[in-house]
């Protein structure tokens, strides 16, 4: 088990460990699981052949707060399974919101994933999703971390509007999209934009083929995280989730089988400097 600055980070198999849970119920769930898509990635692991079972996320909302959120990602070709799954176990699926990758991994001989889906569902009636912190901010208003952008990305986010609106915000959309691709999809304000991954902040040595772009995790943390509360991120991977959590001085726990990419995630958590 790592902990740093309140985030936590524990290998096994969340399956079992869930069953075992006996702690403080989770805040809301912020979570990449398999896609049950065959990923295979450079490192030739092979965790991607099925997707949890209604089971797992019946275990889930038992350990998490009645009103809390479930953010979860889903394949564009799987997620209608992932949220049948979700609603047999009882969640309540409220909004899915679509990942513009126009930079997406091909499939020979078929279409590009040019997309991937992020399923919002509650236990029960959700509290309010965090709107207006997610919103996109001007100058003067407290940084939000996704939108240290290049130049171009920020005056289109920070400028919009009549000028005397220019601390004004932007409501969050369910349409994300990496701000280098905002520009070629034109109407910028139906986005929530988002900073690409880069290896840096991935990590060099980081070689899981899924690594999700941080400011993506800190967005979807930012919109259903409760003040005080704890996050749980059960398929951490290379622990983007828990990098984000930190960043945000949010408490959270991750949970990863592999062990290869348990040290990964251990290791990118220890290099965010507060
Ligand atoms: C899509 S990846 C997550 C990637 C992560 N979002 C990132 O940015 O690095 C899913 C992860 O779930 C892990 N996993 C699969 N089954 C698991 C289980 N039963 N318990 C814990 N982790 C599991 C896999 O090893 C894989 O690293």
């Amino acid at each position: 088990m790592t902990d740093c600055h309140g985030v936590g980070l524990v290998s096994g198999d969340s399956y079992r460990l869930l069953r075992e849970y006996s702690g403080e119920p989770f805040c809301a769930v912020v979570t990449d699981p398999p896609y049950g898509i065959r990923i295979k990635g450079i490192d030739g692991k092979q965790w991607d052949n099925g997707f949890p079972h209604p089971d797992f996320w019946r275990e889930l909302l038992i350990h998490t707060e009645d009103s809390g959120w479930l953010a979860c990602f889903a394949g564009s070709r799987t997620s209608h399974r992932s949220a049948i799954a979700l609603e047999e176990a009882g969640w309540k699926v409220q909004e899915i919101m679509a990942w513009i990758r126009p930079y997406a991994i091909g499939m020979s001989g078929g279409l590009k994933r040019g997309w991937e889906a992020i399923i919002l569902a509650s236990k029960g009636e959700p509290r309010k999703l965090n709107i207006d912190s997610a919103r996109v901010c001007g100058d003067g208003l407290p940084r939000w971390p996704s939108q240290e952008l290049p130049d171009n990305n920020r005056a289109l986010a920070f400028q919009r509007g009549h000028p005397k609106n220019r601390r004004e915000t932007r409501s969050p959309s369910s349409v994300v999209v990496a701000a280098e691709d905002a520009g070629l999809l034109g109407e910028q304000e139906r986005f929530f934009i988002v900073a690409r991954s880069a290896t840096k902040e991935r990590g060099k040595y980081n070689t899981h083929p899924s690594v999700k772009p941080v400011s993506l995790m800190e967005h979807l943390l930012t919109l259903v995280h409760r003040p005080g509360g704890l996050i749980l991120d059960p398929f951490a991977g290379s622990g983007s989730t828990l990098v984000a959590a930190k960043r945000l001085e949010m408490r959270c726990l991750g949970i990863e089988v592999d062990k290869d990419y348990y040290e990964i995630a251990g290791r990118r958590l220890e290099e965010v400097q507060l």
